[in-house]
């Protein structure tokens, strides 16, 4: 340690520390927020990835069990420095650090929800209480995609946030409404009782590339029932409706929720209502003209109306659904062709 009075002033100069590595210099300019999405390798999750990586300041990091996702939705970012991708199932606990969490970790087609309902409530409530002790242990911003089902058969049309929906507790599809609405409480007890900063979005149906085929869900069988030429199956009575949103609005959605200063609960979701018959007659003409529409039997506790009333998103997000129907159902069509291998005529 050496002395210097130059300047008159009897100051100890200390040797300067060390330059950093560069790898550390270059971590310190690449990534400023490092971002969690549960279900990353999801439907939604992937898409929401692939945006939150275009930003070169964001390094992400996905926790999926893949039970109804696939590494092959995030392929292009494996290897990526910024990205990271880890087999985890949210039932379990996660310690890691970082500054947002999305949590969308939960199946969310009846077919695979309901496939282990035990599973579904264990994911809803015990995932969601792990993801939110890991937001108050490192101070992290959550975001819950909650959904359109926490409203049940609504006696309320279009449904506004503040309407608290019509759910049956003991039915078939109650272990993912049910699950999602006791994640929303959780949510908000840790706001109000540990000051947690929280997101809740209220999804409603979404569609896009990447949807599992034959997932159950209406479009992709559409979609899919059409590539094939088989007859689109419309269940009883076809009168039920719908909304559907493009993958990338709502994506765009969820990142200006987090991003915003809203808590929420907010409606995402296409405004746009169609019944059934609609949706079919819709990707016949625009897919496969020769194929049959046929009825089957509905699946119980299927709501006949579901259409997001989204004033909050629009006059707190400044969000509202850009790409139409007509518009997005060509580009799922391309990328179920693509899997089906099954060529344009
Ligand atoms: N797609 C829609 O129309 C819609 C509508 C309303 C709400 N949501 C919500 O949005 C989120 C994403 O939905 P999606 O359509 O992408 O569904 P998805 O099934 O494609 O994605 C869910 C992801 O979560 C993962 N996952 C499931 N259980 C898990 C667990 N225990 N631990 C870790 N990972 C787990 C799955 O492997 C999958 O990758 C879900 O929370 C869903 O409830 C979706």
């Amino acid at each position: 340690m050496a002395k210097d009075s130059s300047n008159g002033e009897n100051k100890t100069v200390t040797k300067p520390p060390p330059t950093p590595s560069p790898l550390r210099n270059s971590k310190f300019f690449q990534s400023n927020m490092r971002i969690l999405v549960s279900g990353g390798a999801g439907f939604i999750g992937s898409h929401l990835v692939d945006k939150l990586m275009e930003n070169e300041k964001n390094e992400v990091i996905v926790a999926d069990n893949y039970f109804t996702g696939s590494k092959d939705n995030l392929r292009k970012w494996i290897g990526h420095p910024r990205f990271e991708l880890i087999r985890h199932d949210v039932t379990e606990p996660l310690l890691i650090e970082v500054d947002q969490i999305y949590h969308l970790a939960c199946p969310a087609s009846p077919i695979f929800y309901k496939y282990n309902p035990v599973k579904t409530i264990k994911t809803n409530v015990i995932g969601t209480l792990n993801m939110l002790g890991l937001a108050k242990r490192v101070g992290a911003r959550i975001l819950l995609t909650s959904t359109s089902e926490v409203y049940g058969d609504p006696l309320e049309h279009p449904q506004t946030e503040t309407y608290w929906g019509n759910v049956n507790p003991i039915g078939v599809r109650s272990c993912y409404d049910e699950g999602k609405r006791v994640a929303e409480t959780l949510m908000y007890d840790y706001h109000r009782q540990h000051g947690l900063e929280i997101r809740i979005a209220r999804i409603f149906n979404t569609y896009g590339p990447r949807m599992n085929i034959d997932d159950g869900r209406v479009v992709s069988n559409f979609i899919a029932q059409a590539l094939r030429g088989e007859p689109l199956t419309v269940q009883a009575p076809g009168t039920q409706t719908r909304s559907f949103c493009y993958v990338s609005d709502m994506v765009d959605g969820l990142i200006r929720l987090m991003e915003g200063n809203h808590i929420g609960p907010i409606n995402l979701g296409n405004p746009g209502e169609f019944t059934m018959m609609e949706l079919a007659e819709t990707v016949k003409e625009l897919i496969n003209p020769d194929v049959k529409i046929t009825t089957v039997e509905n699946t119980p506790d299927d709501p006949r109306q579901r259409k997001p009333n989204i004033t909050r998103a629009k006059e707190l997000l400044g969000w509202e659904p850009k790409i139409k129907l007509r518009g997005g159902l060509p580009l799922m069509e391309e990328d179920f062709r693509q899997r089906l291998g099954i060529q344009k005529k």
